[in-house]
């Protein structure tokens, strides 16, 4: 039997191949202080000066408190099965802790119920980074008490939405919660702490553990995983200082969380690295990775971009080895003596990440090896370019259409090499608050002009219309030069 890359049956899904789309609360949500909702550590983070691109803020941001209607329209033109979005924190519980918002709970009630009517299942994410920020002035992800409080928030969002969610996310990357909030201060709370940033990371997954019990309890028969931003990590070079940075790497990235939540136990080489680090692991009390390691029914796994890094003292050998200036030298690394790398040949999106689907393939691979069987799903995967509407009022994105087809094979090719891949999400439904990057990186199947808060399908939404009716990937059209409008140049 013969098949071509391009018949049908070559780029077609299996049957029941689950399609969504991904946005989280605090970046499109906007109306901060509407119907009683409480601040979080991203408002107070993102007011701070020079906390963010431009000192944009979430407060606004695609209004989509405002314009659910809307968007759940939106939703119905896409046609995908599933939505991933978040539930804020602060709109349930204003401070973090005691009786339910319900203007808040309505809202999400509202969407649910808009989703189920549309026929969309909801994928709801309990906690994308909004912490409120009572629970931050009291300690934050650094003390236990944050992870109890999140279970109480777990079982109100469970009791009130139930059976009605069809996919439950615990938390949404916790390593970027912990390392990017409390290690490197990028992100909100914007302490640079690598003591903190350990006992955070702990704190995040008992609040995932807990979670699970609480999900278990409260709504029998759902479906609870957890997403996380796992990467393959790549040495520069094989030299064994390089070999052992890229060992460290995925340590703190990848093995931090998959070795807990699946084995029930911190890997030996992070419990050594960080043992000097207070209060970092001596925050696990007894008990605490038997409930991290509860069974989960599947892995979240949000792939952006695989990494390559060098031992710190040896940049210039790296560079020298065909690799680029380091692109990652903040506090965490700092630490691990690690930096990261780039090839310069490479393709890359507008965040200067590297465009390389093969490293999903190894990615899914090698962690169905490790971890299977358990289902997966692709919960984020997407890129940024340098959008602009056109003179024909349009967005021809060609370079993000390029990138969702070469990851969309790469799904193929996992799925045939034996990972059980149930679906996959679509970062994001529409252009948004890209955290510390403000407003400047559009990661949309949608345009969102900011002043009016329209939405305006890009090219890329189209295309993926296709792909999500007809369970396929479409022949990529169009790619040659001077086809369509590009993307690339934005006119000056
Ligand atoms: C992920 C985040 C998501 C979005 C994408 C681009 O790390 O989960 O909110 O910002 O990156």
């Amino acid at each position: 039997m013969t098949s071509s890359a391009s018949s049908p049956a070559a780029s077609s899904f299996p049957h029941g191949f689950l399609w969504g789309t991904s946005t989280a609360s605090y970046q499109i949500e906007g109306a901060v202080g509407a119907d009683g909702r409480g601040p979080s550590i991203w408002d107070t983070f993102s007011h701070r000066p020079g906390a963010t691109h431009n000192g944009d803020t979430g407060d606004v941001a695609c209004d989509h408190y405002n314009r659910l209607d809307t968007d759940l329209e939106l939703l119905s033109e896409l046609g995908a099965g599933s939505y991933r979005f978040s539930v804020a924190w602060p709109r349930v519980q204003p401070t973090g802790k005691g009786p339910a918002n319900p203007a808040g709970l309505d809202f999400y009630k509202r969407l649910v119920d808009g989703l189920h009517q549309r026929d969309i299942l909801p994928a709801l994410t309990l906690y994308h980074w909004d912490l409120p920020q009572p629970l931050e002035d009291a300690g934050g992800w650094t003390v236990r008490d944050t992870a109890e409080r999140f279970a109480d928030y777990a079982a109100v969002v469970a009791d009130a939405l139930g059976e009605s969610v069809g996919l439950w996310i615990t938390l949404n990357e916790p390593w970027c919660s912990a390392w990017q909030g409390y290690g490197s201060g990028s992100h909100a709370p914007g302490r640079r702490d690598i003591g903190a940033a350990v006992a955070a990371n702990h704190h995040l997954l008992l609040a995932h553990g807990l979670g699970v019990d609480v999900l278990r309890t409260s709504v029998p028969g759902a479906q609870v995983g957890v997403s996380l931003n796992v990467a393959p990590i790549r040495a520069a070079t094989d030299h064994p200082d390089d070999v052992r940075a890229a060992r460290l790497v995925d340590g703190n990235q990848n093995r931090l969380f998959t070795e807990p939540v699946f084995r029930g136990r911190y890997p030996e080489d992070m419990l050594e690295h960080y043992a000097s680090h207070s209060p970092g692991f001596s925050v696990v009390a007894d008990g605490d990775l038997e409930v991290i390691s509860r069974p989960i029914d599947f892995l979240g796994v949000n792939f952006y971009f695989p990494q390559v890094v060098a031992a710190a003292a040896r940049r210039r050998e790296a560079s020298g080895a065909g690799f680029g200036i380091p692109v990652a030298y903040n506090h965490v690394a700092e630490d691990l003596g690690v930096v990261g790398v780039f090839h310069p040949e490479a393709d890359r999106t507008a965040m200067d990440w590297e465009i390389d689907p093969a490293g999903l393939v190894e990615l899914l691979v090698g962690l169905h090896r490790e971890y299977g069987p358990v289902p997966m799903y692709i919960t984020e995967n997407g890129a940024a370019f340098s959008d602009y509407v056109g003179p024909d009022g349009a967005v021809h994105d060609r370079d993000r259409i390029a990138y969702l087809d070469g990851h969309l094979s790469a799904l193929r090719e996992s799925i045939a090499a034996g990972v059980d891949l149930r679906g996959y999400f679509v970062w994001s439904l529409m252009d948004n608050f890209e955290w510390a990057h403000g407003y400047h990186k559009r990661f949309g199947l949608t345009w969102i002009d900011y002043p009016t808060g329209t939405r305006l399908p890009k090219d890329s939404f189209f295309w993926y219309r296709q792909v999500v009716t007809t369970n396929a990937v479409p022949p990529l059209l169009g790619a040659g030069p001077g086809e369509g409008a590009g993307g690339d140049e934005p006119p000056r």
